[in-house]
């Protein structure tokens, strides 16, 4: 967790043209600019990370995408569109079923990108084209850093996507600027440490967690889910956070806590009335919520302030409190984060 901010800057350094500000992409024989449509496949916090990049090319690069977990790709039958490209994430390379649909996207005559952390990884030998993360090994079981440069390297690879099309270079200039401050905004979300340890210690006894948030945050409600399920053996779900209200809403009491992510922009009116309806419910809540947000009083129990940032790199730093979070209640709960089950 804590190399985050150095490994993040290698994953920048590695693919960003600084005097142009241009994201540069390793060779590939084939051409992202014919690109009409993108498909992503992979398994868990990579296939979340998949549902942002997801996000931010519709978004950035205003290409449709679909998204498959790899099992479920690989056993069926799914029409693809011809100039669409074949994206693959894995930080191992080596996951059996995200390496069972590449071959089977090649097999039909796809083109195959892959975003892989292991060099001469198998799925990296059978991609055509590929794009390193440069973090080092994840010696961990649960994925964190793999997961943030995934993040960043999705977000590169729409501002690429973006400038073969129709974004500014304005846009394209303030989009750069807000990649190059990753780094500084990782180690700055860190530093809420020991707050977010304090937050933990008081929540770790509850049995049930909700992780709640719109848009490209949603996806990160996912992997703050997963990550405390993984490590802690609490049962946790992610939600959109207006779906809570057709039915997991039935869970909300004193024991189901819940976290919010709250970004500042046009979602805040619509986030902070699904937490009033938490809180009719007595649903304790903890809210990430960027710095220019102002919440109502005594909406949140608990508010972990992260910096405000461009849309392009939100999901980044929204990361970092639901690491920690998981990390320091594993821990109170004198968990082995290093070797979960
Ligand atoms: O190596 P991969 O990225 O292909 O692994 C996929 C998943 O098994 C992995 O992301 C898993 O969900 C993580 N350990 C979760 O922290």
């Amino acid at each position: 967790i804590y190399e985050q901010p150095v490994v993040v800057a290698q994953t920048l350094r590695a693919y960003l043209r600084r005097m142009e500000n241009e994201v540069a992409m390793p060779d590939m024989d084939f051409d992202l600019g014919a690109v009409k449509r993108i498909t992503i496949v992979a398994c868990g916090t990579s296939f979340y990370a998949g549902m942002v990049a997801k996000y931010w090319f519709e978004t950035f690069a205003r290409v449709p995408v679909d998204i498959d977990v790899a099992s479920e790709f690989r056993y069926r039958n799914t029409p693809l569109f011809r100039n669409s490209l074949f994206f693959v994430i894995s930080q191992s390379g080596e996951t059996i079923d995200t390496l069972a649909g590449l071959r089977e996207a090649k097999r039909k005559g796809y083109k195959v990108l892959a975003v892989n952390n292991v060099v001469g990884s198998s799925i990296a030998r059978e991609a055509d084209g590929g794009i390193y993360q440069h973090v080092g090994p994840e010696i961990g079981v649960a994925s964190t850093k793999a997961f943030t440069s995934q993040l960043l390297i999705g977000a590169m690879l729409a501002l690429y996507l973006g400038r073969l099309r129709d974004m500014s270079f304005s846009d394209g200039t303030e989009y750069v600027r807000a990649l190059k401050g990753v780094p500084d905004l990782v180690r700055r979300t860190l530093e809420q440490a020991p707050h977010i340890k304090e937050i933990a210690k008081r929540y770790a006894h509850y049995h049930d967690f909700l992780f709640l948030g719109r848009l490209s945050l949603f996806p990160v409600a996912l992997e703050g889910a997963l990550k405390l399920k993984e490590i802690s053996y609490i049962h946790a779900e992610g939600y959109p956070a207006a779906e809570m209200k057709h039915g997991p809403i039935a869970l909300i009491s004193e024991q189901c806590p819940s976290v919010f992510f709250v970004p500042a922009g046009d979602m805040f009116n619509k986030i902070v009335s699904s937490m009033q309806e938490i809180k009719a419910r007595k649903g304790r809540i903890i809210a990430v919520a960027t710095t220019n947000c102002e919440l109502p009083p005594g909406l949140a129990d608990d508010i972990i302030r992260i910096p405000e940032c461009h849309e392009a790199v939100l999901p980044i730093v929204a990361t970092i409190p639901v690491q920690l979070l998981s990390y320091y209640i594993a821990v109170e709960l004198q968990r082995d984060v290093d070797k979960p089950r």
